[in-house]
């Protein structure tokens, strides 16, 4: 080997390597399994372009990279841009948690490195870097959680924010801050990278950033549509994927859908056909909350003579790539976080998708050879109901959450922000008019000490006011537990060949005080089981999720010991728990009616039925609710009883019976109870 070669050469060329050259970033010896990889890297969009991707980032203090998806923006550009820049790290910012995670572990691969050496990800609940990251590929939320308490960012050289044409709320805060951070730190570099869409309104808000455009390769695709709306959209990509398989010739089949659970279900049917018909399938899903190893199957090509089929969410839209893919099945669905200001509610709404959607899906057809695609919904409902993109997420949330981050990384003038696109004057009053409810704001609107320390946690306003409320309580353990639990998917699993058998176990948890302290007793026997496997299997828990909420816990415990709460375990724990989310809920109430049979809303009167899956087996007069869930009705999930008297107690102002706006039936409910308050 001449001796020559093992240093490695300067600049970008480092990126690329030759036999007997040394890892630039490490000082190894390279794998075979790098040069293989670096083989297929050398083909993308992306590789061709690496000199002017550089040479623009060097030269400009912000530019905006475009590209479509599969063309390496994610994987590549970050890459580039460590072996220019030498020093310092690179941030690379991912709406979505899972494409942080498997686009880390694919460029750990491709750097030749251990994922969290060199190259890590940081999300919510789990970081995976270490002192020696140079590359952090993390979620948007968390950049911004990070500028907390280092308002200049100043441990990155360069910050990617990738993906913007998804306009999350915290890509949409970042660019505000970041334009600001820029002013005060003239070497920071920031790239604003892409798929096709929205370009011209990146260059405006960024004053003229130069654009480098990706040229993509792209194959016709096939579009049809149905003739006839569809009843069952699940149904009819079941049924599509199905006779795709046994008509279509070789090439994989992409089909969307909206969750897990019609995911897990999909594809159970499918395989099942599949085997009917005795066609060589691999049935694959793919959302945010399946396990790691079980994502990165989707990626290999199926072996020789055999079909992928990947059910998927939203996900493999434009943040993840798989290559193979000939067939698109799009039932032009998707499911959206939704706030109506008005009413205060929030819902996970499935929503139909926008027409730039509609075409990033069909393009995922294209990207190896010519493709088809197969619309679950008619060309009318596609020119004549499909919005033309999708409304960025901070004209359609709830804004408390950002307000108060914003006030933490003192930006006291929210209304004068430089937001992209500014929210609603209403949406911000509303929340403005939420956080002094719970006491995070105070009559200036300055955040008070409790609004801090609830800043510190990385979950909604009302769940933090419940964490200071429950270390006034001393029952922080407990709510830490809870909280954890209620951030996970349901843990309760009801298998269709066991329902009787998984209800029986999951009665051993139950609480008459309904749901909150039932996954208390769940995650409580879970905790101290000898084998959590077997503990998991026997009552019917998900041991993922349960996993999951472990790992939430300890990461909100260890927020809360570095915050100095209280932490100490006291009496009449079930009222204190209970007392604990009242302060932080008091708004997510709702009462019987007249006629007994209904709830309504506090906030607005809105209809609502305890969820099916519900631990209440009675119907109590006053409960708090996590959440409401919109299907065939409007439904509250995770839901607790809670004496009218704690409720007056908690909070006078929203429950007095003589002082409050709530409906006549309400009031005298809360009359009776009057007598029994303590005050
Ligand atoms: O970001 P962009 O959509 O432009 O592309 P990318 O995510 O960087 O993907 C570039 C290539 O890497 C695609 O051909 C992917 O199939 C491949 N890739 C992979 O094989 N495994 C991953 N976990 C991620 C990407
Ligand atoms: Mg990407």
């Amino acid at each position: 080997m001449p001796k020559g070669r093992s240093r490695s050469p300067p600049g970008l060329q480092r990126v690329d390597a030759g036999p007997g050259d040394t890892n630039w970033l490490t000082g190894r010896t390279y794998s075979k399994r790098f040069f293989e990889i670096l083989k297929s890297r050398r083909k993308l969009p992306c590789w061709q372009k690496r000199q002017e991707a550089v040479d623009m980032v060097q030269k400009h203090q912000s530019s905006v990279l475009i590209g479509e998806t599969g063309s390496g923006k994610t994987t590549q550009v970050p890459q580039f841009l460590l072996a220019e820049f030498g020093s310092g790290k690179i941030a690379v910012t991912q709406p979505r948690r899972v494409a942080a995670m498997s686009v880390a572990s694919r460029v750990a691969q491709e750097m030749d490195v251990e994922l969290g050496q060199e190259v890590g990800y940081l999300i919510r609940f789990e970081d995976m870097t270490s002192e020696s990251t140079r590359l952090k590929y993390m979620t948007d939320g968390m950049l911004l959680r990070e500028c907390q308490t280092d308002p200049l960012m100043s441990q990155y050289s360069v910050i990617i924010l990738d993906e913007a044409h998804e306009r999350t709320l915290s890509t949409d805060i970042l660019f505000g801050l970041l334009k600001e951070v820029l002013q005060r730190r003239p070497e920071l570099r920031c790239l604003v990278m892409s798929a096709t869409l929205e370009a011209e309104k990146f260059q405006e808000y960024w004053s003229g950033a130069p654009l480098l455009r990706i040229p993509g390769r792209m194959f016709p695709v096939e579009t049809f549509f149905t003739l006839r709306p569809e009843k069952d959209y699940l149904a009819a990509a079941v049924e599509t994927c199905c006779l795709i398989n046994v008509h279509e010739g070789p090439g994989d089949i992409l089909c969307f859908l909206c969750g897990e659970e019609e995911i897990e279900k999909a594809c159970a049917e499918i395989e099942g056909r599949a085997e009917e018909t005795g066609k060589n399938t691999l049935v694959l899903p793919l959302y945010s909350s399946l396990p790691m190893n079980q994502q990165r199957r989707v990626f290999p090509p199926a072996p020789e003579g055999a079909r992928k089929i990947i059910v998927a969410t939203n996900i493999a839209e434009t943040s993840l790539t798989i290559d193979g893919v000939v067939f698109v099945v799009d039932p032009g669905l998707f499911k959206q976080m939704l706030y109506n200001p008005r009413t205060h509610v929030e819902s996970l709404l499935v929503s139909p998708i926008s027409k730039a959607s509609a075409m990033q899906r069909a393009g995922r057809a294209g990207r190896t050879r010519p493709g088809k695609c197969f619309r679950l919904y008619t060309l009318e409902t596609f020119e004549k109901e499909l919005p033309e993109s999708t409304y960025p997420e901070i004209i359609r949330s709830n804004l408390s959450a950002v307000v108060i981050s914003l006030k933490k990384l003192g930006v006291d003038d929210i209304v004068h922000f430089d937001f992209m696109e500014p929210p609603s004057p209403e949406a911000m009053m509303r929340a403005l008019e939420m956080l002094h409810f719970l006491g995070a704001i105070d009559d200036e609107g300055d955040l008070t000490d409790v609004g801090s320390r609830m800043a510190d946690f990385p979950v909604d306003p009302h769940l933090s006011r419940t964490i200071i409320a429950a270390s006034e309580r001393a029952c922080l353990t407990e709510v830490l537990a809870i909280i954890a639990m209620l951030s996970v998917p349901p843990p309760f699993s009801r298998p269709r060949y066991a329902q009787k058998a998984a209800d029986r176990a999951h009665k051993h948890f139950a609480s008459g005080y309904g749901d909150h302290l039932s996954l208390l007793n769940a995650f409580q026997a879970y905790v101290s089981s000898g084998s959590k496997t077997q503990f998991c299997q026997e009552n019917f828990l998900s041991e993922r999720n349960m996993k999951q909420a472990e790992n939430v816990r300890k990461q909100l415990a260890s927020i809360a010991r570095k915050a100095k709460l209280e932490d100490a375990s006291g009496e009449m724990l079930t009222h204190s728990i209970r007392r604990a989310f009242i302060e932080g809920f008091f708004m997510q109430c709702a009462h019987l009616d007249e006629s007994g049979k209904h709830y309504l809303t506090v906030r607005d009167q809105q209809m609502v039925a305890i969820h099916p899956s519900s631990f209440l087996q009675h119907k109590p007069e006053w409960v708090l609710y996590h959440e409401t869930v919109v299907t065939d009705r409007c439904y509250m999930r995770n839901a607790t009883t809670i004496p009218p008297e704690m409720l007056i107690e908690a909070s006078p102002k929203f429950y007095h019976p003589e002082r409050c706006k709530l409906h006549e039936h309400a009031r005298k409910i809360l009359r009776r109870a009057l007598p029994r308050v303590k005050s």
